[in-house]
C-alpha cells in the first residue's frame, strides 16, 4: 500500500526552526521514521516537501498513493486551493501538525483543510507522524 507523507512550507527547516515549538527532530529524521514505521505496517511510504502552494496542489493531484499524511504548515490556515485539491482527489488525507495549533495564536485555530480531511493529529511533535500513518491505514482499510 503506497502512502505519501507531504510536508509544506518551512518544514524543511525542522530541527533549526523554533525548536521550542517544533522540536529538534529534522525533516530527514521524520521522513526516515515514517518509512521505518510504514514498513512495520506494511506501507510503502514516500515523502515530499515543498514551500510552494501550487506544487503542493500538483503533488496531491498527481500522486498514486492510496492515502496522504499532510502537514500543510501555514497554508493550513489560508489555502482554499489546498482544501479544494484535497476535496478533488479520492484518497483520504490525514491532517497533521507537530504543535497543538489550538494552544497557539488565534489565526492558527482555523484550518481550511480540516473539513475535507479524514482526521487531524496534532500536538505530539514528531511522534505524530507514525500515529498519522497508523490512523491513515485504518481509514483506507475501513473504506475497503
Ligand atoms: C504547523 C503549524 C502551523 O500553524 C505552522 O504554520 C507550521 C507548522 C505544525 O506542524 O505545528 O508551519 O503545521
Amino acid at each position: 500500500m503506497r502512502i505519501l507523507v507531504l510536508n509544506g512550507p518551512n518544514l524543511n527547516l525542522l530541527g533549526q526552526r523554533e525548536p521550542s515549538v517544533y522540536g529538534a527532530t529534522t525533516l530527514a529524521e521524520i521522513e526516515a521514521s515514517c518509512i521505518a514505521h510504514g514498513k512495520t505496517l506494511g506501507l510503502d511510504v514516500s515523502c515530499a516537501q515543498s514551500n510552494h502552494e501550487g506544487t503542493l496542489v500538483d503533488t496531491l493531484h498527481g500522486t498514486d498513493a492510496r492515502g496522504i499524511v499532510l502537514n500543510a504548515g501555514a497554508y493550513t490556515h489560508t489555502s482554499i486551493a489546498l482544501r479544494d485539491a484535497i476535496a478533488a482527489i479520492a484518497q483520504p488525507v490525514v491532517e497533521l501538525h507537530l504543535s497543538n495549533t489550538h494552544a497557539r495564536e488565534p489565526f492558527r485555530h482555523v484550518s481550511m483543510i480540516a473539513p475535507v480531511c479524514a482526521g487531524v493529529i496534532q500536538g505530539f511533535g514528531a511522534a505524530g507522524y507514525p500515529l498519522a500513518l497508523t490512523a491513515l491505514k485504518g481509514v483506507i482499510e475501513a473504506r475497503g
